[in-house]
């Protein structure tokens, strides 16, 4: 099979890197990719979200598979633009990507489906959540405990210029739980969890993610969840007329009244992906053909028991700023030669060195028997890298939640 993969982050280098390991695999092609996807396989000059040049880079090579990694493309229709070429995609269409795209609609389908999710409110009155309706790489949500929070929250979101919703406040520990859609099926594709802000002891902004491990093991019956939350909401979509296909990513909050939605994603998460697919047994590519042609009855993932922790190594200003451009990254062999695997999220190649290029620039994952074990694996490898203004979190995974 001729795939190509489109993203250039660290989730998208591992969803090349496993597909790289499919005996169904003739060639591995990226857009834009990054440094360390072109180690295992082809990039190409596109950027994720232009539509035009990934439907001619697709046809040019006769792709039998297109992977698309992050949400902005999924919400703007590039998958859709694709299938209407005769191309299969995983990944779903705008109209599905709506579960992410926008928090009204996926209130709406929630409540249609049943599902458990924090209440609607109808004011903005502290403990409350406010959050923009629309895509705001992480920045649009606002938890507010105080009144002087919800008036900067309902300022900032004016800022934004978007629609917004107030939800209930939900106390307890954060999942994301992750399951394979071909638009009617699920197969379950595990849980882990994500350590959001930028400081030690989950302080200070929020981020895209600077850290994760998997399994979650105070979490239990994970895919017993998976029929109470994604299977109501994949029946949804397609009673709407709109199958999801592809990965749905519920953020779950367990909540003393049990697990409740925060929200779904329309994709992989980044850097969850990263500890997921270093314990995914068996044929990835496999999987995401056979949701992307409509039929996961033959197919499941098998995960395997043992424990992966993913540290991310981020730019000096990241979150604030995402462009850190241009610093030499040192210890890539020694830290690979470790057995860890070092995927690329922000670098970029220049006078034959590995350089950064983005927020997040680094995703360390180790492996072991035990997340602990993973966790000293994962840590040993980054010791070995560096590069000016590195910045990364001690404690990922050093309470294992719960
Ligand atoms: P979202 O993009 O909706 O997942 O929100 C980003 C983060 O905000 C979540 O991962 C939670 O940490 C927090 N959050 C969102 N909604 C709520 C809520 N209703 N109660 C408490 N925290 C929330
Ligand atoms: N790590 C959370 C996300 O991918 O949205």
């Amino acid at each position: 099979m001729q795939v190509v993969v489109v993203g250039s982050g660290a989730r998208e280098h591992a969803l090349a890197w496993h597909v790289r390991q499919s005996p169904g695999l003739t060639e591995l092609h990226a857009a834009p990719g990054n440094p360390g996807i072109a180690a295992i396989g082809r990039c190409h000059p596109v950027r994720a979200d232009d539509a035009d040049g990934l439907l001619s880079l697709a046809l040019t090579l006769d792709a039998d598979l297109v992977v698309i990694g992050p949400e902005g493309p999924l919400v703007a229709g590039i998958a859709d633009v694709l299938r209407r070429n005769g191309i299969a995609v995983f990944g779903p269409s705008a109209a599905a990507a709506q579960i992410e795209g926008s928090k009204r609609f996926a209130k709406d389908v929630l409540r249609a489906a049943g599902v458990p999710t924090a209440e609607t409110l109808p004011v903005a009155r502290p403990p409350c959540v406010v959050k923009a309706d629309g895509l705001a790489s992480g920045k649009g949500v606002f938890v507010c405990r105080t009144t002087e929070e919800v008036d900067d929250a309902l300022h900032a979101v004016t800022a934004l210029g978007a629609e917004f919703v107030v939800e209930e406040l939900l106390d307890g520990e954060e999942v994301s739980l992750f399951a394979l859609s071909d638009g009617k099926r699920l197969v379950p594709m595990g849980a882990a969890q994500d350590f959001k802000r930028i400081g030690e002891g989950d302080t200070g902004p929020n981020t895209g993610g600077m850290g994760a491990y998997s399994p979650v093991p105070w979490f239990e019956g994970a895919d017993e969840l998976v029929k109470q939350v994604h299977q109501p909401v994949i029946d949804e979509l397609a009673r709407r007329g709109t199958p999801f296909v592809g990965c749905l990513f519920a953020g779950l909050m367990i909540t003393p009244d049990g697990p409740k939605v925060l929200e779904f994603n329309a994709r992989f998460g980044d850097p969850e992906t990263q500890v997921l697919l270093p314990r995914l047994e068996g044929d990835l590519l496999e999987l995401l053909h056979a949701a992307a042609l409509g039929d996961l009855s033959g197919v499941a993932p098998s995960l395997s028991g043992d424990a992966a922790v993913t540290v991310v190594l981020a730019g000096p200003d990241y979150p604030a700023r995402s462009d850190y451009a241009g610093a030499p990254i040192t210890g890539l062999a020694a830290a690979a030669a470790t057995g860890a695997l070092v995927f690329h999220g922000g670098t970029a190649v220049r006078d034959g060195t590995v350089v950064t290029n983005g927020g997040r620039i680094l995703s360390v994952t180790g492996t072991g028997t035990t997340v602990e074990a993973a966790r000293g694996h994962a840590y040993a490898a980054v010791e070995l890298l560096s590069f000016a203004g590195a910045q990364f979190r001690r404690d990922i995974a050093a309470v294992a939640g719960g």
